[in-house]
């Protein structure tokens, strides 16, 4: 079976970690490049932990490209206090050789990985979404060669940074919007899905035990503030190569969203239209519901792939 192509935008963060090394291991996917984003920290430290994660897993010899360094418009945030100054406190990785680092931005890759590509290519962005907004805004040709945008952001509800918006979102709203009138196929995994696809204390323990992939996670997991090893831990990123690569473990519903980027209270947050309210057409997949067996099956069956 051919491999599924994918570039990953991210801006690790540990749960970022999690997804990208989960990517990388599975048999299913070409991973075309990884672009950062600046978001849980600074561009620097994102781009930095990128390359030092590539170092640990061996896979060097995927590009990695930096992106933007602030927001469309807004001011920089980030989200230090979840995951740490550098972003991923917690576990000792080797300093990366900065010399394999793209000299040309991230949204100059990914556009010529998207021309060159003799197939559509699947993205996935599990931070903000400046880079992918700028480069639809670009590079507007390269959009039929995107087959799907599969992110981790929003909420149907309340958000977790601020008091309705997800961080992603919440970060770079204008972006996100841009992104959601694009036309293209959607795919988002909210907040929601956090409250089922929990890890578990006991799967914390056993993937410790299991490879130097699963005890450099249970250490950076010691140190991540979004959740606990008590409550279960809710690694949001991990959602969206879960549906990438599991689609049965969600119950997905299609809707209208918008993103809100002019309330003085609200922007970030993700207007998701359940009930129709709106006459809108959907434009987006969004996952309601996952399986917690099935998800937590699925991720140890999934670390274990990871050495
Ligand atoms: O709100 C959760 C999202 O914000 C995740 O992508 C996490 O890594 C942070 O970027
Ligand atoms: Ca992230």
């Amino acid at each position: 079976m051919t491999k599924r192509p994918i570039i990953i935008d991210t801006d690790p963060g540990i749960d970022d970690a999690v997804a990208i090394a989960i990517a990388l291991f599975s048999e299913d996917l070409d991973i075309k490049c990884i672009s950062t984003v600046s978001g849980n920290v600074g561009l620097d430290k994102t781009t930095f932990n990128a390359l030092r994660l590539l170092k640990f897993f061996g896979k060097e010899n995927i590009p990695v490209a930096a992106g933007a360094s602030q927001p469309l418009l807004r001011p920089i945030v980030d989200a230090s206090e979840i995951h740490g100054k550098t972003g991923m406190e917690g576990f000792d990785f080797e300093d990366p050789d900065m010399s394999l680092l793209r000299k040309e931005s991230s949204i100059e890759l990914m556009k010529q990985i998207l021309l060159d590509s003799n197939e559509p290519v699947t993205l996935m962005p599990i931070g903000p979404l400046t880079n992918i907004a700028l480069l639809l805004l670009t590079y507007p040709e390269v959009k039929p060669k995107i087959k799907e945008i599969v992110m981790m952001g929003g909420s149907t509800g309340r958000g977790n940074c601020g008091v309705m918006s997800e961080f992603n979102f919440h970060a770079d709203p204008e972006a996100a919007r841009i992104v959601f009138k694009s036309g293209l196929k959607l795919t988002m995994a909210p907040l929601d899905v956090g409250v089922r696809a929990l890890i578990s204390k006991e799967v914390s323990e056993e993937i410790r035990m299991m490879n130097k992939t699963g005890n450099m996670f249970y250490e950076l997991f010691s140190r991540y503030r979004g959740s606990s090893f008590e409550t279960g831990l809710r690694m949001y990123d991990s959602y969206a190569i879960a549906y990438i690569l599991e689609p049965s473990i969600f119950e997905t519903v299609n809707a209208f969203v918008d993103i809100e980027t002019k309330g003085e209270y609200t922007s970030g947050c993700s207007v998701i239209d359940l009930k129709g309210y709106l006459k809108q057409e959907s434009n987006a997949t969004v996952l309601l519901d996952a399986d917690p067996e099935k998800f937590e099956q699925w991720f140890l069956k999934s670390v274990k792939k990871c050495c």
